[in-house]
This record gives structure tokens, C-alpha cells and sequence, in this order.
């Protein structure tokens, strides 16, 4: 194929801004060009063999963290609770299915958003819609709108330290298993259906005692005080990841190095179009969104474009359908994209097709309806003798009021108290962790299974 690392150009482009200002924008990814990578290709290539292994079911996929990242929420404590957060759901699912968890953020440069409007109207002004830190700015206003490259640099700066801190976190003990039982545990006192994550604890500190007596231990096993942490975001802004696209040394492959894994959304995975183009050309591994009005003929294509190869471990297809719709629209299309024979890994975005307005005018989503199309996705792939993956989340270790119900019952009235996120709504520390135990007991009394 065609493939240069600017190729993508002369395809149509969806969701991207129209910078005015060519030379400014020039001179920024220029600059960029020149940057420091945030990852290493060979990072991504064990990324890879960790999917793979997930595809195999030996392993379950969790991929988490904001619908978009913000300057203004850009803040050291954040980014620790919401590792945190992650940390502690995998320990619930790792414990639940038995198998090590995969763990990957939507953090470290989820910074672009793609819209359903152009433009948003305000008391009678219509203004461009904001498309994300990187972007443009959230404040209505027609200077705040404006798309300006320089956000670009500001974005890649706080992937760098945010990246930075995340590695900080994984590789020096704060991960640690043994560090979960100084945790706090609030939570597990305050609400019924939390109370399991303090049994849980107990059983695996349980477990690292007698693996210490049997010799294992922190200091010689370095799974026990390490753990592997990813990133990820919507390859969306392509003069951006353009600018991140290099040539590997050890392999002489493009890779794109701002991030270990890249996802196309549901708005822009036209076969024919930039961002399919574009990231067939790379060698990360990939995230396809597959919402309800993918059809097998597209989804054949995307396939072909992105793992031409048939790699293990290359491509991931993010079911997003919403609770009711994944029962009538997901079948079909799983026996047909079975019948291909190819490696793909299946997982549950079950926020994106759960969205609605409230009445008090909040974009929201209820955690019954996010549990139930997890579910779903769950027993169809039962059905069909085919291996559900793991999840796909929208959740902030920030204690929110976005989404409703959860072990605190927020309701439609609760919204306005803490909702701040800047895109969807995003599930709180409490909510989050109470999906994982609701999972765990599906698992554990056999109505989940994979
Ligand atoms: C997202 O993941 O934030 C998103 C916009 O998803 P989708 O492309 O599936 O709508
Ligand atoms: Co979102």
C-alpha cells in the first residue's frame, strides 16, 4: 500500500479543525517533530502480547480513565487516584476471573474530541463546538474557540509529566501488592455492596504471606512489587500523531510514540477515509469502535486495512451499542466476523451507547444500564463459543457526580453537585469499583463466564 507518514492527507479527514493560521501550524508540528518520544515501539510490541493473550482468554482487558483530559484538571493527585482507581479494579478482576489483567489508560494524551455538532448554540450565539484541550478551549467564547496548534504542545507537556508520574507509580512501589492493604478502605465500610473489597484484601494478603514463607517475595519477584501500566487515546488529531510517527531503530517500522495503543472512534472509521489510512500504516496495537450502525461489509474492510498481517495481539474491537441495542445489532455481527477466522480481541465500551440527557440537562448514563450491556456482550459471546475480553470505561478516581445510581444511588438531582468532566460523564471511584464486584459475583456464582 501507499503508505507515507503524510499519506493520510489526501483522504477525507472527519472531526479534525480547520487551523487559519498554516504557517503557525506548520511550525508547531514541526517543532513536535523533533520532541522526545513518550514511549518506546518495544513497549508496545509486549503491549501486543499481552492483547494476544487476552484473545486467548488467559487474560482479562482493562482499558480506562476520562473521556477527555483537561489543562485545567491537569494535577498530580488525579492522575494518582485515577491509577489508583485502576489498580484496585484490576486486583477485583484478576481475583474474579482467575487470570492477570491488562491494564490500560485513556490518559497521557486522551486530549481530542470528536462532536456530534459543529456548533453550539448559547442564548441565541452559535460558536464552534469544543473538540478538546488540544484543540480549542471550553469556554464560550469566539477567541476560546478558536483551534489554536500551540494547544498541541501544551498537550504533548502534560502527557510527557503525566506519563512520567504513571511510570513513577507503577515501577516504583506504590503499586506494590503488598501497598493495597495500606489503602484506604473507606469506602468498603460505607456501603453495603462495597464490603467484599475488604474480604478480597484479606484473602490476598493472605496469599502474599504464604507466598513470602514459600520464598516469594517483593525483593525477588518482581511481579509483586511492579506492575505494567499502558497508555492509550483516540488517534484523532492527525497533524498531532503525525508528529509522534517514527521509524523504529531495532525494526525499522513506523510506530506512533506518543502512545503505547491508538483507538479509531465510532465517527471516524470510514474505511476510505484519514484516520483508518493513517493508522494502517503503524505498528502499534489498535482499538476499533464498533457502535451500532457498523455493518459487516465496513467492518470486513477495517479489518483487512488494520490487520493485513493477522496478527495477534494487533487489533481491538470496542463493542459500544448501548444496553438494548447490543442484543439485536452485536449477534449477527459476531457470527459473521467469527466466520473470517481472524485474531481479534473483543471488548465493552458500555458508555458510549448508554448516553442520554437528563431531566435537569445533564449528559449522564445510569450504572444499571452500563452493568447490563457488559452482560449482554458477555452472554453473546458465550453464545457463540467466541472470548469476551474485559472493558472499556469512562471513570475518574475523583469523587463525581456524573453518572446515576451506584452504591451512593445518585439521582437525576445529585448531577449538579460534582459534575465537572469536560466530555462524557465519567464513572466515580465508588461506582467503578462496585461494577467490579458485580462482575466478580456474576463471575464467581457462574452467571458470567467467559
Ligand atoms: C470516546 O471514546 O470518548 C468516544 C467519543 O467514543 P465513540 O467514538 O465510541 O463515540
Ligand atoms: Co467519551
Amino acid at each position: 500500500m501507499n503508505w507515507k507518514v503524510n499519506s493520510w492527507k489526501s483522504y477525507v479527514g472527519k472531526q479534525m479543525p480547520t487551523y487559519n493560521d498554516k504557517e503557525k501550524l506548520n511550525k508547531v508540528t514541526e517543532e513536535l517533530s523533533k520532541y522526545p518520544p513518550l514511549i518506546f515501539a518495544g513497549e508496545t510490541r509486549s503491549l501486543k502480547k499481552k492483547i494476544a493473550e487476552v484473545q486467548q482468554g488467559n487474560a482479562f482487558y482493562l482499558q480506562g480513565g476520562d473521556c477527555a483530559e483537561s489543562f485545567q484538571e491537569f494535577n498530580p493527585n488525579t492522575i494518582r487516584d485515577t491509577f489508583k482507581l485502576l489498580l484496585q479494579m484490576s486486583v477485583v478482576l484478576t481475583y474474579a476471573t482467575n487470570s492477570p489483567v491488562v491494564k490500560l489508560g485513556r490518559i497521557a494524551g486522551q486530549f481530542a474530541k470528536p462532536r456530534s455538532s459543529d456548533i453550539e448554540e448559547k442564548n441565541g450565539e452559535k460558536l464552534p463546538s469544543y473538540r478538546g484541550d488540544i484543540i480549542n478551549s471550553y469556554e464560550f467564547s469566539k477567541e476560546s474557540r478558536d483551534p489554536d496548534p500551540s494547544r498541541m504542545i501544551t498537550a504533548y507537556n502534560h502527557s510527557a509529566s503525566t506519563l512520567n508520574l504513571l511510570r513513577a507509580f507503577a515501577q516504583g512501589g506504590f503499586a506494590s501488592l503488598t501497598q493495597l492493604s495500606k489503602w484506604n478502605l473507606d469506602f468498603a465500610e460505607n456501603f453495603e455492596s462495597m464490603k467484599k473489597y475488604s474480604e478480597i484484601s484479606k484473602k490476598i494478603q493472605e496469599s502474599i504471606k504464604f507466598m513470602n514463607a514459600c520464598g516469594i517475595n517483593e525483593t525477588n519477584t518482581r511481579e509483586l512489587r511492579e506492575t505494567d501500566f499502558y497508555t492509550s487515546h483516540e488517534a484523532l488529531l492527525l497533524p498531532y500523531e503525525e508528529a509522534f510517527t517514527r521509524i523504529d531503530s531495532t525494526t525499522g517500522d513506523w510506530y506512533n510514540v506518543s502512545s503505547h495503543f491508538l483507538w479509531v472512534g465510532d465517527r471516524t472509521r470510514d474505511p476510505d477515509g484519514a484516520h483508518i489510512h493513517y493508522l494502517s500504516g503503524i505498528k502499534n496495537p489498535l482499538g476499533l469502535k464498533v457502535g451500532p450502525s457498523t455493518n459487516i461489509d465496513e467492518l470486513k474492510k477495517n479489518i483487512d486495512i488494520l490487520n493485513p498481517e493477522n496478527e495477534e495481539g494487533r487489533l481491538t474491537l470496542i463493542v459500544r451499542m448501548g444496553a438494548e441495542k447490543i442484543k439485536e445489532a452485536f449477534p449477527n455481527l459476531l457470527k459473521e466476523t467469527n466466520s473470517l477466522g481472524k485474531n481479534l480481541t473483543w471488548i465493552c465500551d458500555p458508555m458510549h451507547g448508554n448516553t442520554v440527557s437528563s431531566n435537569s440537562g445533564y449528559k449522564t448514563r445510569n450504572t444499571s444500564n452500563v452493568l447490563s450491556e457488559i452482560k449482554n456482550f458477555f452472554e453473546i459471546h458465550k453464545s457463540q463459543g467466541t472470548i469476551a475480553g474485559g472493558v472499556h470505561l469512562e471513570l475518574t478516581g475523583l469523587n463525581v457526580t456524573e453518572c446515576v445510581g451506584g452504591p451512593e444511588d445518585i439521582k437525576d438531582e445529585n448531577l449538579g453537585d460534582r459534575y465537572h468532566t469536560f466530555c462524557d460523564p465519567r464513572l466515580n471511584v465508588n461506582q467503578s469499583l462496585e461494577l467490579c464486584f458485580l462482575l466478580a459475583d456474576l463471575f464467581s456464582n457462574g452467571n458470567l463466564s467467559r
